[in-house]
C-alpha cells in the first residue's frame, strides 16, 4: 500500500478546483482569478455569490436578477421553525442551525437532482433561508417574537437587520457586507473538506451543508469568533489585555483567534481587512478602547509566539459592534460561507470520486478468540 500518515492531512492535497486557493507566499486568496481582499473592496456579497456560483462576476442586470432570485425564495416553512421552537432552550446556536437547515431537506423537491443546474437552484434557495435561521432561531427556541425578512433592503442589509431588529446605518450595512465577502470561501478548510467528503457518496446539498455546520463550530474552526469576544470582554480594558494572555500562556492555553494550519506563522489577510475595518467602525461608536485592546494582543503574540491573527480574531469585535449577539458570530460565519459550501459541493459532484482514505494501523494483531 503506497501513501505515508499525514496527521490531520497536513499539507496533503485533497481535491482539485477551480474555485479558491491560499497563495501564501504572494499573500493572495484567489478567488476564481481574482483576489479576495481586492474583491471585499470593491465588490459586494451578491457579486461574490454570483462569482462563486455562475464562476464570473454579474453585470448589473445579472446582479439585480440574482438578488430578485433570492428574495423570491425568502421565508421558512412554519414546520421549520416549530422545530426550532421545540428546541431546549440551553441548545446551541449552531445546533439549533444544523437542526433547521437539516430540517429543510423534506421541503426540497430537487433533493435528489444532483444535476449543476439543480444543484445552483438550491443553491440558492439556502442561501435566502439560512439567514434567516441564524437571525430567528434564538428568538423562536425562546418563543420571542420572529423578525421577517425585509424586500425592501439589500441581501447583506437585511441579514443584519434581522439579527438585530435595526435598519443599519451605511457603515454598519458596509463593514457586514465585507466580512460576509471575507467568510465567504476559504479553499479547504475542515468545514468545506466535510461536505466534500459527504457530497462524494453522491450525498445531496443540504446534507452536505448540515455536515459542514457541525464542523464549523468547533473552537479550533469557526467557533473561534465566539471565544475571540468572551477573552476581550474577560479583560474589559487596555491594560487587562496583555496579563490576561500571559496568565492563558503560562497555562498552556491556546489563545483564540490566532494561528492558522495554512498561515500559521503569517498574517492572514482577510484579517488585516476587518483589522481595517474595525478602526473607523470602533470610533463610529466611541469604542476606539476596544479597537486597541485588539492591537495590543496582536502585538503580545506576536512576540510572545510568532503567531498573526486570523479572520476570527478581528470579526469578533466587528460583529459585537455591530450588535451581533456573541451566540450567533459562529452561526453568520456558516450563512457567509454557505456560498462556498455549495460551490464546492456542485464542483464535487460534477467531478466527483468518493473520498475513502486509508488508515496507518498501529493496533494488535492475530489475537485468539
Ligand atoms: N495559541 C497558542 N499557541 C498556538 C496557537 C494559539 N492560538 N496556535 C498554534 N499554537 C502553537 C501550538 O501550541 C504549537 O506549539 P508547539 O509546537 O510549541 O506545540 C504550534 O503553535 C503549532 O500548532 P498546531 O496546533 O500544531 O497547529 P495547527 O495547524 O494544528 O493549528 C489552529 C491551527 C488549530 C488554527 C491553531 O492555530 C489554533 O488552535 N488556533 C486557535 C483557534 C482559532 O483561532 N481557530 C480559528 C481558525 S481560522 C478560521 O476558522 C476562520
Amino acid at each position: 500500500m503506497s501513501g505515508q500518515f499525514q496527521p490531520g492531512l497536513e499539507n496533503v492535497i485533497a481535491s482539485e478546483t477551480d474555485i479558491s486557493f491560499l497563495d501564501v507566499d504572494h499573500e493572495e486568496i484567489v478567488l476564481r482569478g481574482y483576489d479576495l481582499i481586492k474583491l471585499a473592496k470593491s465588490a459586494s456579497y451578491l457579486d461574490i455569490i454570483s462569482l462563486l456560483l455562475d464562476c464570473h462576476l454579474p453585470s448589473e442586470a445579472e446582479r439585480s436578477t440574482l438578488e430578485h432570485n433570492l428574495k423570491n425564495e425568502y421565508g421558512l416553512p412554519q414546520n421549520v421553525i416549530s422545530i426550532l421552537q421545540h428546541l431546549p432552550k440551553k441548545t446551541h446556536m449552531m445546533d439549533a442551525l444544523r437542526t433547521g437547515i437539516s430540517s429543510l431537506s423534506g421541503y426540497e423537491e430537487e433533493l435528489d437532482d444532483r444535476s449543476k443546474q439543480a444543484n445552483y437552484r438550491k443553491s440558492i434557495r439556502l442561501l435566502a433561508k439560512v439567514p434567516q435561521i441564524v437571525a430567528n432561531s434564538y428568538r423562536a427556541i425562546m418563543n420571542l417574537e420572529l423578525v421577517e425578512p425585509r424586500n425592501d433592503l439589500t441581501y447583506s442589509g437585511n441579514f443584519l437587520y434581522m439579527i438585530t431588529g435595526q435598519l443599519p446605518t451605511e457603515i454598519e450595512a458596509k463593514v457586514f457586507d465585507q466580512s460576509l465577502i471575507v467568510y465567504s470561501e476559504h479553499e479547504m478548510p475542515n468545514s468545506t473538506f466535510a461536505a466534500r467528503v459527504i457530497a462524494s457518496t453522491q450525498a445531496d446539498i443540504i446534507g452536505a451543508l448540515t455536515g459542514s455546520v457541525a464542523s464549523l463550530k468547533g473552537t479550533l474552526h469557526g467557533g473561534a469568533n465566539e471565544a475571540v469576544m468572551k477573552m476581550l470582554l474577560e479583560a474589559d480594558s487596555e491594560d487587562e489585555v496583555e496579563p490576561l494572555i500571559l496568565s492563558k500562556l503560562l497555562r498552556k492555553e491556546r489563545i483564540m483567534g490566532f494561528g492558522h494550519r495554512v498561515y500559521m506563522k503569517k498574517p492572514d489577510p482577510r484579517a488585516v481587512l476587518m483589522k481595517e475595518a474595525l478602526e473607523p467602525l470602533a470610533a463610529s461608536k466611541n469604542q476606539k478602547s476596544l479597537y486597541n485592546m485588539c492591537v495590543i494582543g496582536e502585538e503580545v503574540m506576536k512576540r510572545e509566539k510568532g503567531l498573526y491573527p486570523n479572520l476570527d480574531y478581528y470579526a469578533a469585535p466587528v460583529y459585537y459592534l455591530l450588535g451581533i449577539p456573541i451566540d450567533l458570530f459562529t452561526p453568520v460565519f456558516l450563512a457567509a460561507r454557505t456560498v462556498g459550501v455549495c460551490a464546492h459541493v456542485m464542483e464535487q459532484h460534477e467531478n466527483n470520486r468518493l473520498f475513502r482514505p486509508r488508515v496507518q494501523y498501529n493496533g494488535p494483531r492475530g489475537l485468539q478468540i
